[in-house]
């Protein structure tokens, strides 16, 4: 089972403010789209609060929280207590790929285990409060496509965690 994080991150690797995400960038969310659609995407509550319209389309949906009682009522959304319960129940479901979306929290627990990163690196910078994780000593870049105002990348696992 191949897991891929994706997120969009500006120059100082910011995600976020204020629980939402720092540009809105069409073009990336088609991408998000296309890339994540008919496979399990894994993100924490807070992301998962953060959606817009809920559950996001042909994707199964899985959410990390500690807290107990939390449930879902959407039939494509699993509610589980950490990033290794997430990964079990991919394996259970036998997903083939899942897609770590986000946010901060998150991205942190679920790097190690990651083998693809998929990032769109926004050319600006943003008054940010959630960042990214360093990633740098253990991915390197095998793929890239540049925009103006920002560059699709796909780094790989080069480095065990
Ligand atoms: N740029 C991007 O690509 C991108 C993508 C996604 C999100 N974002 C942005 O990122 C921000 C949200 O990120 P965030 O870091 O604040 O929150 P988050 O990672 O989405 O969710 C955090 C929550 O996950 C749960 N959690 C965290 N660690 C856990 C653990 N070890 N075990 C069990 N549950 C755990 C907790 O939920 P409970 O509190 O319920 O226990 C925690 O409050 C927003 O601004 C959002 O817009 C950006």
């Amino acid at each position: 089972m191949e897991k891929i994080i994706i997120a969009a991150v500006d120059e100082k690797l910011g995600i976020g403010y204020n629980g939402k995400l720092l540009a809105h960038i069409p073009e990336d969310l088609k991408r998000f789209k296309q890339l994540t659609t008919g496979h399990t995407i894994i993100m924490g509550r807070k992301t998962w609060e953060s959606l817009p319209k809920k559950p996001l389309p042909d994707r199964k949906h899985i959410v990390i929280t500690r807290q107990k009682n939390f449930t879902s009522a959407h039939e494509q959304v699993f509610v589980v207590q950490s990033i290794e319960n997430a990964f079990e129940l991919c394996e259970k479901q036998h997903a083939q790929k899942v897609f770590i979306i986000g946010g901060g929290e998150i991205y942190a627990l679920a790097l190690p285990y990651t083998d693809i990163l998929e990032l769109t690196h926004i050319h600006q910078t943003f008054e940010a409060d959630t960042f990214f994780p360093q990633y740098h000593d253990n991915f390197t870049c095998v793929w890239q496509e540049k925009h103006e105002s920002y560059t699709f990348t796909r780094y790989i696992r080069v480095k065990p965690a």
